[in-house]
C-alpha cells in the first residue's frame, strides 16, 4: 500500500485507496482472502448466520429459475449467478435447498459464482466442493461471451464498490485524497486532505442528491460518498444475463437520509474482528470498508443501464413474506432438538429481522428481458387457516 502510494506522487482519490485496501492480491483485505466472514470472523452477515437465510430467500429463487425457465429458448443455459459470495455460505446453501426442494429445476440449472479476488475464490471452492450441481466461477465479462438465463444475486456486494469521499470546503466541493505523511522518527502516516475541485462527471449527481445548491446547514469540513462504481456495475452484470431478474441485499438508504445535514461523516465504516470504526485509514489492508448504498443511486443507475426496477422492501418485510414467523413457530415442534442449538437458531432468526440491523437492509429487485410476476417478497405472507 505505501508503495504503491509512494509510485503515485504520495496521494490518491479516496477510491483509489479504497480499491488497493479491498483488492490488492498481496495486501488487500479481500484480494489476499485474509478477512473472515462470519461470527468468529471479521465481520457477521445474514448468509453467515447459518442455513436458515437461504432457505427462506431459495422459494423466490425457484420462483424466478421456473419462470425463466418457462421462457426460455431450449439451446440457452439456465444459471443462478452470485457477485461477491464471500465464504460461499449463500451460494452453497442456496444450492443445497434447491436441489432438495425443487430437484427437476436444480438438474437444468449451474451455479456461477463472480469474485474478483482469488483469496476469496479459493474458500469458495473449498465451501462449494459438494455443490449438488454445476458449478463455476466467471466474470461478468465472460459471461457476457454466451449469457445464460439467470438469476442474478448481489449480497453485501455493491456496499464493498469504492466510492468516492467527496467534503465541502465552504464554497465548493473537493474529492477527499489519501495522502502519505512520513513523520521522521514516527515511520509513515496517512491522512485525508481535501483535494482538486470535483470533476464535472463526478459532480452530475450533485443536485439530484440534494446536494446543489449548497446548504449553510453543511458548513466547510461536512463529508459524504458518492457512488460512481455502481453504473460500471449495473452495466456489466446486465450483460451478464439473458434475461432474468437481479437482488440486491445491502445496507440502503433513501437520498434525504443518506445526505442529511446532520448526517456530517457519510456512511463509511470500517470492519475488523467484529470492531467498526469510522476511521478507514486505521488498517489499510486488514478490515472491511464499507459504505452504504444511496437506493436513489442505485435506481438511477439501473434504469440507465436497461434494468426495470421490480420493487423493493426492508429485508424484516421481505423475510417475513417468505415465511420466516412460520420458520419460527415450526422450531417449537422440535422437541427432540437440543435446547442449545434450537435457542441458536431462534436467536439467528430473529437477528435477520431486527428492525435496527440486518432487517433493516434493503431488497432492491430488477429485471431485464422477460416479463415476470411481482417478486413473491413483496406480496402478503400467505396465511394458512388454523
Ligand atoms: C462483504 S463481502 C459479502 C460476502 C457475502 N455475499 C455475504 O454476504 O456473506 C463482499 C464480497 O464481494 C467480493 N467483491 C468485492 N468487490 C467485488 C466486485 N466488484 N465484484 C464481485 N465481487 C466483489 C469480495 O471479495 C467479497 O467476496
Amino acid at each position: 500500500m505505501l508503495q504503491r502510494l509512494v509510485a503515485a506522487g504520495g496521494s490518491v482519490p479516496f477510491s483509489t485507496f479504497m480499491d488497493w485496501a479491498l483488492h490488492d492480491p498481496d495486501h488487500g483485505a479481500y484480494g489476499s482472502g485474509r478477512l473472515r466472514i462470519g461470527p468468529d470472523g471479521d465481520f457477521t452477515t445474514a448468509p453467515s448466520l447459518g442455513a436458515d437465510f437461504a432457505a427462506l430467500l431459495a422459494p423466490q429463487i425457484a420462483e424466478w429459475l421456473q419462470e425463466l425457465q418457462a421462457h426460455r429458448p431450449a439451446d440457452q443455459p439456465l444459471a443462478l449467478v452470485e457477485s461477491g459470495p464471500g465464504e460461499g455460505s449463500l451460494a452453497a446453501d442456496l444450492a443445497e435447498a434447491l436441489a432438495v426442494g425443487w430437484p427437476d429445476l436444480a438438474a437444468r440449472c449451474e451455479l456461477v459464482l463472480v469474485e474478483p479476488n482469488a483469496g476469496m475464490a479459493a474458500r469458495q471452492r473449498q465451501r462449494l466442493a459438494g455443490c449438488p450441481f454445476p458449478c463455476r466461477w466467471a466474470s461478468f465479462a465472460q459471461l457476457a461471451k454466451a449469457p445464460p438465463w439467470g438469476v442474478l444475486l448481489a449480497h453485501e456486494v455493491l456496499d464493498a464498490l469504492p466510492v468516492e469521499r467527496i467534503q465541502w470546503d465552504g464554497q465548493r466541493w473537493r474529492r477527499q485524497q489519501v495522502v502519505l505523511l512520513e513523520q521522521a522518527g514516527a515511520g509513515a502516516l496517512l491522512r485525508l486532505e481535501p483535494g482538486e475541485p470535483l470533476a464535472p462527471e463526478l459532480a452530475a449527481p450533485l443536485e439530484d442528491l440534494g446536494l446543489l445548491p449548497p446548504s449553510p446547514q453543511r458548513p466547510a469540513g461536512w463529508c459524504t460518498e458518492l457512488h460512481p462504481g455502481l453504473e460500471p456495475w449495473l452495466a456489466a452484470a446486465a450483460s451478464a444475463l439473458a434475461a432474468g431478474p437481479l437482488l440486491v441485499i445491502d445496507y440502503a438508504l433513501e437520498a434525504w437520509r443518506y445526505y442529511a445535514p446532520q448526517r456530517s461523516c457519510g456512511t463509511l465504516l470500517a470492519y475488523r474482528g467484529q470492531q467498526a470504526t469510522a476511521d478507514p485509514l486505521l488498517a489499510p489492508g486488514e478490515a472491511d470498508l464499507t459504505a452504504h448504498l444511496c437506493i436513489e443511486s442505485v435506481m438511477r443507475a439501473a434504469g440507465a443501464t436497461g434494468w426495470e426496477a421490480l420493487g423493493q422492501a426492508r429485508q424484516g418485510a421481505a423475510l417475513l413474506a417468505l415465511g420466516l414467523a412460520e420458520r419460527l413457530h415450526a422450531l417449537q415442534q422440535q422437541p427432540a432438538r437440543d435446547l442449545a442449538s434450537l435457542l441458536a437458531q431462534r436467536e439467528a432468526l430473529l437477528r435477520l429481522v431486527d428492525p435496527h440491523a440486518l432487517g433493516d437492509f434493503r431488497w432492491l429487485a430488477f429485471n431485464r428481458g422477460l416479463p415476470l410476476a411481482r417478486p413473491r417478497f413483496l406480496r402478503e405472507p400467505e396465511l394458512t387457516p388454523p
